[in-house]
C-alpha cells in the first residue's frame, strides 16, 4: 500500500514502525469530527477561489458519503494508513478518485488533529454538564425528602453536632455546581479555532479562517499559528476539572461505603446497584461506589500524564503530542459512566432516618448548644467551654447522655442551669438553632434548596 506521504521514501516502513507510530486504533473516535472540520476547510477553499467549486462539491458529498459509512460501522480503518486523518483521505480519494487529493490543500495534520479535539472535547463537555445536572438533580430530590432527618455530623470522623441529612447531601449538590461552572467556563477556551495554523506557520493560500472559524462554531480563530498547534491546555484544563470533579465523586462515595456498613447503617442503596459475594452468601456490597471511589487514581494519571508529556516539548508539534489522545478520551468515558450511575444510585438510596437519629441520641454531640447556653447568659464562652468539658467527662463516667443528668446534677456545674436547658439539647432544637446562613437550621437548608433549583432550572 503507497503512502500519502511516500514520495520521499525508498522502502517500505517497518512494520513494527508502522504499527508504533499509527494512533488509528484510538483516534478513530475523532472520525466525525474529522469529517465536520474537512468540510469546513473544504468550502472555505471553494469560497477563497483556492479550488474549483465544482470540486468543493465533489469533496464536500464524497466525505459526506464516508460520514453516513462510518455512523454505521461501514469502514475499515488501516494501520497503513497510521492515523484518522490519513485513513479519511484515503477512503475520500478511493470513493471520488484523485480530485479528492485536493483537500488536505493549505492544513495540516497538526492543525486538523487539533481542530478535531477541540470539535470533541467541546461536545463532550457540554455532554458531562448535563450528566452532572442529573446527579444534582437526584441530590436536591433526596434532600428535600431528608432536610427535618437528624444525623450526627462529623470532624476528625468524630461525631461533632447532628445536622441535617438534607443539609449534608446540598454540600455534595455545590460541589458539583462549582464543577459545572468550571466546565461551563473552560468552553470558552476550548472553543478557538486552530484550522488555518497549518503545519505551523500558516500557508501561502489565501485562506480565511474567520470562515472556517464561524462554520464550526467557533468564537475565533488562535491568533498564533505556532501556539494553535501546540496548544494542549484546554486538555490539561479538562483533565485538572476532571481530577477534581472525581475528588468529588470519590468523597461522595466514600460516605455512601461507610454509612452502608453494618457499623453506621445510616444508609441502604438499593439492590440494583450492589453486589453480592461468591463466597459469603450474606453479603451485599458497594461495588458500584467503590468503583467509583477507585476511578479516581486513572483520571489524577491521566493529568499527570499530560503535564509530563507537554513540560519539555519544544515549539511546534511533536510526536509525542500523539500520546494526549487516550488519557483524553477515558477521562471523558470514565466520567461519563460514573455520572450516570451516580444519578439514578443516589436517587433509589433509602435513608435510614430512625438509624441516624438513635446515633445522634447515643453521643454527646450536643455539647457545644450547653456551651452556647452558658455564654448567651452571659459566661464567656471560653469558660462555658471547660465547665461543659467537665459536665461531658462526668457523665460518660456515670454512662450517661447529656439529656439523662438531673437537673441538681446540672446546677452543681453551675447555678445558670434551669430546666430550659433540657429543650435546648433536644437534638430537633440543636440542628434548627443554627439559622445562620448557610447553617444546618431547617430554614437555611430549604433556603439553599430554593436556591439550588434556581441554579438547576
Ligand atoms: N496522529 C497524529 C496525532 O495524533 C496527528 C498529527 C500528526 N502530525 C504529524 N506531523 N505527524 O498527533
Amino acid at each position: 500500500m503507497t503512502k500519502l506521504w511516500g514520495g520521499r521514501f525508498t522502502k517500505p516502513t517497518n512494520k513494527l514502525v508502522e504499527e508504533y507510530t499509527s494512533s488509528i486504533t484510538f483516534d478513530q473516535k475523532l472520525a466525525l469530527q474529522d469529517i465536520e472540520g474537512s468540510i469546513a476547510h473544504v468550502e472555505m477553499l471553494g469560497a477563497c477561489d483556492i479550488i474549483e467549486m465544482s470540486e468543493v462539491m465533489q469533496i464536500k458529498e464524497g466525505l459526506l458519503t464516508i460520514k453516513e459509512k462510518v455512523k454505521k460501522g461501514d469502514v475499515t480503518f488501516s494501520v497503513e494508513h497510521e492515523d484518522i486523518h490519513m485513513n479519511i483521505e484515503k477512503l475520500l480519494i478511493d470513493e471520488i478518485g484523485p480530485v479528492g487529493g485536493k483537500l488536505h490543500t493549505g492544513r495540516s495534520r497538526n492543525d486538523q488533529v487539533a481542530t478535531d479535539m477541540h470539535l470533541y472535547l467541546r461536545e463532550k463537555t457540554k455532554g458531562l454538564m448535563e450528566l452532572v445536572e442529573a446527579v444534582q438533580s437526584s441530590l436536591v430530590e433526596q434532600a428535600e425528602k431528608h432536610v427535618e432527618t437528624i444525623l450526627p455530623g462529623y470532624t476528625h470522623l468524630q461525631r461533632a453536632q447532628p445536622v441535617s441529612f438534607g443539609h449534608h447531601l446540598m454540600a455534595y449538590f455545590w460541589m458539583f455546581e462549582r464543577d459545572k461552572e468550571r466546565l461551563q467556563d473552560s468552553l470558552k477556551r476550548i472553543n478557538w479555532s486552530p484550522l488555518g495554523a497549518a503545519a505551523l506557520a500558516g500557508t501561502p493560500y489565501p485562506i480565511d479562517r474567520q470562515m472556517t472559524s464561524d462554520a464550526l462554531g467557533f468564537d475565533q480563530p488562535y491568533p498564533n499559528s505556532l501556539d494553535a498547534v501546540s496548544d494542549r491546555d484546554f486538555i490539561l484544563e479538562f483533565l485538572s476539572i476532571s481530577s477534581i470533579m472525581i475528588t468529588h465523586i470519590s468523597r461522595l462515595s466514600e460516605e455512601l461505603i461507610l454509612w452502608g456498613s453494618q457499623e453506621f447503617q445510616f444508609v441502604e442503596l438499593d439492590d440494583a446497584f450492589c453486589t453480592g459475594s461468591s463466597i459469603m452468601p450474606q453479603k451485599k456490597n458497594p461495588d458500584v461506589p467503590e468503583l467509583l471511589r477507585g476511578k479516581t487514581g486513572r483520571i489524577y494519571g491521566h493529568l499527570m500524564g499530560l503535564l509530563t508529556l507537554l513540560k519539555g516539548l519544544p515549539l511546534a508539534y511533536n510526536k509525542d503530542m500523539q500520546e494526549d489522545k487516550e488519557g483524553m478520551f477515558d477521562t471523558v468515558e470514565t466520567l461519563e459512566g460514573a455520572l450516570s450511575l451516580l444519578a439514578p444510585m443516589l436517587a433509589s438510596m433509602h435513608v435510614k432516618g430512625d438509624q441516624m437519629k438513635n446515633a445522634v441520641n447515643e453521643d454527646y454531640s450536643n455539647a457545644t448548644d450547653i456551651a452556647d447556653y452558658l455564654a448567651v447568659k452571659g459566661m464567656p464562652f471560653r469558660e462555658a467551654h471547660e465547665v461543659i468539658g467537665k459536665i461531658v467527662l462526668y457523665s460518660i463516667q456515670q454512662e450517661k447522655y447529656l439529656l439523662d443528668l438531673t437537673m441538681e446534677e446540672y446546677q452543681d456545674f453551675s447555678p445558670l442551669f434551669e430546666a430550659d436547658i433540657f429543650e435546648k439539647l433536644n437534638p430537633n432544637q440543636v440542628v434548627a438553632a443554627r439559622n445562620s446562613e448557610g447553617g444546618t437550621g431547617f430554614e437555611q437548608v430549604n433556603k439553599q434548596i430554593q436556591l439550588a433549583k434556581e441554579h438547576l432550572s
